[in-house]
């Protein structure tokens, strides 16, 4: 069976909605998901696994959140994906999604095959934005 692991950081919850919606997307396209937070996940959890999907809101100043997330994708890119299927998503409020179209460049140039641009909802996915996060599992588990 695929196996596809979705880690995310989520402080105040939103992005931790779009993970659910997201493992829930891959896992009604018949692959076996693991969904992890990411303290308590390493770089073998990507490693191991046949498709990934990370997310993280927006946080700082456009940048990924700097104590737990960014330390972890630099563990990512350290290992390298290998053309591994991976997709990002997470939430942000007042920016232009611009962590996103930064951490979709880095995963690229890492050796991910992207299968998507990364998904970005504004603050609580709505259900439009929780049915996108559905179908970017469901793509994730095609790819594999
Ligand atoms: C410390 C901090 C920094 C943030 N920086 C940004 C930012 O640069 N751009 C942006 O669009 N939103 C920013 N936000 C808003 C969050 O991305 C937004 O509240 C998001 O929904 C939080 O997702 P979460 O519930 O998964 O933590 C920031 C929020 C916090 C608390």
């Amino acid at each position: 069976m695929k196996k596809i692991t979705v880690i995310y950081w989520s402080g105040s919850g939103n992005t931790k909605e779009m993970a659910e919606a997201v493992a829930a997307g891959a896992g009604s396209a018949g692959a076996e998901v693991a969904l992890l937070a990411v303290d308590e996940a390493t770089a073998e959890n990507v490693l191991t696994a046949d498709a990934v999907a990370l997310g993280c809101p927006a946080m700082g100043d456009e940048v990924l959140e700097e104590g737990e997330m960014e330390p972890f994708v630099t563990s990512v890119e350290g290992a390298g994906l290998n053309g591994k299927p991976i997709a990002l998503f997470g939430s942000y409020d007042w920016g232009d999604g611009q962590w996103m179209r930064e951490w979709d460049d880095r995963m690229k140039a890492c050796g991910g095959q992207l299968v998507a641009e990364g998904l970005i909802a504004k603050n609580f996915p709505d259900q439009a934005a929780l049915d996108n996060c559905k179908k970017l599992g469901e793509k994730l588990a095609a790819a594999v």
